[in-house]
């Protein structure tokens, strides 16, 4: 079974259906090349680096590029397509419930390379939260995390359950009057539930 969403009838059959519940074309699901002027605005930025708000978010590897995430290195790398394979991202949740052993996955989407940027992309993403009622505190009973220790990101007994952390993010997104961060260049920061949220331009 292939996972390009282009080439899936399967994926695409389903995708076309819930467009059509919504009374959309499935074309307005499909990232269309900008003109020239909206890619100098954005500096070909589509969507700023951000982390996911739950705990893992699966994306179809797609033969159009586009998504980046930031290595360990900070600089902004492709992700590779691969036939028939997944992106796996780790979002806010993980990072919070693994305290910062796992770290969420920075990533943005650009502008396509040069020679795919005259084809439409579409992206099909699984996005997976921790229950809504579960705390986002290190899961301290881990043997790991007893060795080597937790970060901390909220004061004790601050840490926001699922879906107080999902409602806040999503309700401030946009909103947030973002500050640029004192100590990385292109970095903006909001603090949410006492912890920094950051976005990179
Ligand atoms: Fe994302």
């Amino acid at each position: 079974m292939s996972f390009k969403p282009q080439e899936n009838p399967l994926v695409h059959e389903i995708v076309c259906s819930m467009s059509r519940l919504q009374g959309l074309d499935i074309d307005g699901l499909y990232s269309h090349p900008r003109e020239a002027t909206e890619e100098e605005l954005t500096k070909s930025v589509w969507l700023k680096g951000h982390a996911d708000i739950g705990s893992i978010t699966i994306l179809y590897s797609q033969p159009i590029g586009g998504l980046q995430i930031l290595s360990r290195d900070n600089q902004w790398r492709w992700i590779k397509h691969i036939d028939n394979a997944l992106v796996v991202n780790a979002g806010d949740a993980i990072e919070f419930l693994s305290g910062g052993y796992y770290k969420a996955t920075r990533h943005r989407v650009i502008q396509p390379p040069a020679d795919q940027r005259s084809i439409p992309r579409l992206g099909v993403f699984y996005f997976s939260m921790a229950n809504d009622d579960a705390k986002l505190n290190p899961l301290l009973e881990s043997p790991v995390l007893q060795r080597i220790g937790t970060t901390k990101y909220f004061e004790e007994g601050e840490a926001p359950t699922m879906e107080q952390w999902r409602r806040n993010r999503t309700a401030l997104y946009g909103k947030s009057q973002l500050k640029p961060s004192e100590k990385e260049v292109g970095v903006e920061e909001e603090v949410i539930h006492g912890t920094v949220v950051k976005h990179y331009n």
